[in-house]
C-alpha cells in the first residue's frame, strides 16, 4: 500500500514498535490515529509528530475493553475520515514475572486474550465493512515468535498470538480478492518496556532498535507483493 496521504490507526502507539513506527509512516506522509490507555504518553508522541509536520491525533482506549471499541473507531471516522490501515499492535504479556500455565489464573488467561486476540478481531470488524466497500485497506497482525515456539512461561501471550495468526490466515482466506490485505508481522526482540518485563536482565545490546524494526515493519505494509494472509519475520524480510 503507498502509505502518502493514507489513514492509519496504530494501536499502542504510544511506545516500543508503536511509537517507533507511527514515525516512520508519518514519513510516507500517512496521517495517523494512536490508541493506547496511558493519555500522556500518546499525547507526548503526537506532539513529537506533530512538531516534525505530520497529521497525527491521539485516541486513548483499551483495546481490550469492549465498550471502548466502537466509540473509538466513531471518534477515528469523525476526525480522520475513511480508514485505510490498521496495525494491531498494542499487548499485554498478562502477570509480570512470567509465570508457567500451573500458576496461571484464568482471568490473566482471558484478559490476555481479551487484548491480544479478541481486541483486535472487535476493531477490525468495526472497520472492515467500509474497507470492503472501497475494495482496499490493510490489516496488520504484530505478532511474536512465541506464537510458534512453546516458551516455558509464556503460555497465556503465546497462545494469545498464535490464535491471532490464525485469525489473520483465516480472515485473508475469507475475504480473497476483495482488495482487503492482511499480514501478520513477527518483529523479532526488541529493545522495549515489553520486553524488560519480560526478559529484565536481557543486554539491551543483543536486542533490535524499535525505530530499525518499524522501518521494515512500514516496508513490509508498502509491500503489495506479499500475498494477503501471510506472516512476514520484520528481521527476515520473508514469509513464514
Ligand atoms: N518487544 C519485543 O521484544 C517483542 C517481541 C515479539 C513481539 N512483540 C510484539 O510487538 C508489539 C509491540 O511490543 P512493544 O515491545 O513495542 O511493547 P511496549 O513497548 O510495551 O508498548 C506497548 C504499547 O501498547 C499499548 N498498550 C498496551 N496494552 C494496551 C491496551 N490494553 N489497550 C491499548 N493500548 C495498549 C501501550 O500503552 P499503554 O500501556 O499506555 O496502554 C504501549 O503504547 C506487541 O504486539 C508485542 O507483543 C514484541
Amino acid at each position: 500500500m503507498d502509505l502518502a496521504g493514507k489513514n492509519v490507526i496504530i494501536t499502542g502507539g504510544s511506545a516500543g514498535l508503536g511509537r517507533a513506527l507511527a514515525f516512520a509512516l508519518a514519513r510516507r506522509g500517512a496521517r495517523l490515529a494512536l490508541v493506547a490507555r496511558g493519555r500522556a504518553a500518546l499525547d507526548a508522541t503526537v506532539a513529537a509528530l506533530r512538531a516534525e509536520g505530520a497529521v497525527a491525533h491521539a485516541f486513548p482506549a483499551d483495546v481490550g475493553d469492549k465498550d471502548a471499541v466502537y466509540a473509538l473507531t466513531g471518534a477515528i471516522g469523525a476526525v480522520l475520515g475513511d480508514v485505510d490501515a490498521v496495525v494491531h499492535d498494542a499487548s499485554t504479556l498478562g502477570p509480570t514475572p512470567l509465570r508457567v500455565l500451573g500458576d496461571t489464573a484464568c482471568e490473566d488467561l482471558e484478559r490476555v486474550l481479551a487484548v491480544n486476540v479478541v481486541g483486535p478481531f472487535r476493531l477490525t470488524k468495526a472497520l472492515i465493512g467500509p474497507m470492503l466497500v472501497r475494495g482496499a485497506g490493510l490489516v496488520v497482525h504484530v505478532s511474536s515468535d512465541a506464537a510458534v515456539e512453546a516458551y516455558p512461561g509464556w503460555g497465556p501471550y503465546g497462545a494469545s498470538k498464535a490464535a491471532l495468526d490464525h485469525l489473520s490466515r483465516i480472515w485473508a482466506a475469507e475475504l480473497d480478492g476483495t482488495g482487503v490485505r492482511f499480514l501478520g508481522v513477527d518483529p523479532g526482540e526488541m529493545d522495549t518496556a515489553m520486553h524488560a518485563a519480560a526478559i529484565p536482565d536481557a543486554d539491551p545490546a543483543t536486542l533490535a532498535r524499535p525505530a530499525d524494526v518499524a522501518e521494515a515493519v512500514a516496508r513490509l505494509m508498502e509491500d503489495a507483493a506479499i500475498p494477503s494472509g501471510a506472516r512476514v519475520a520484520a528481521s527476515l524480510g520473508g514469509a513464514s
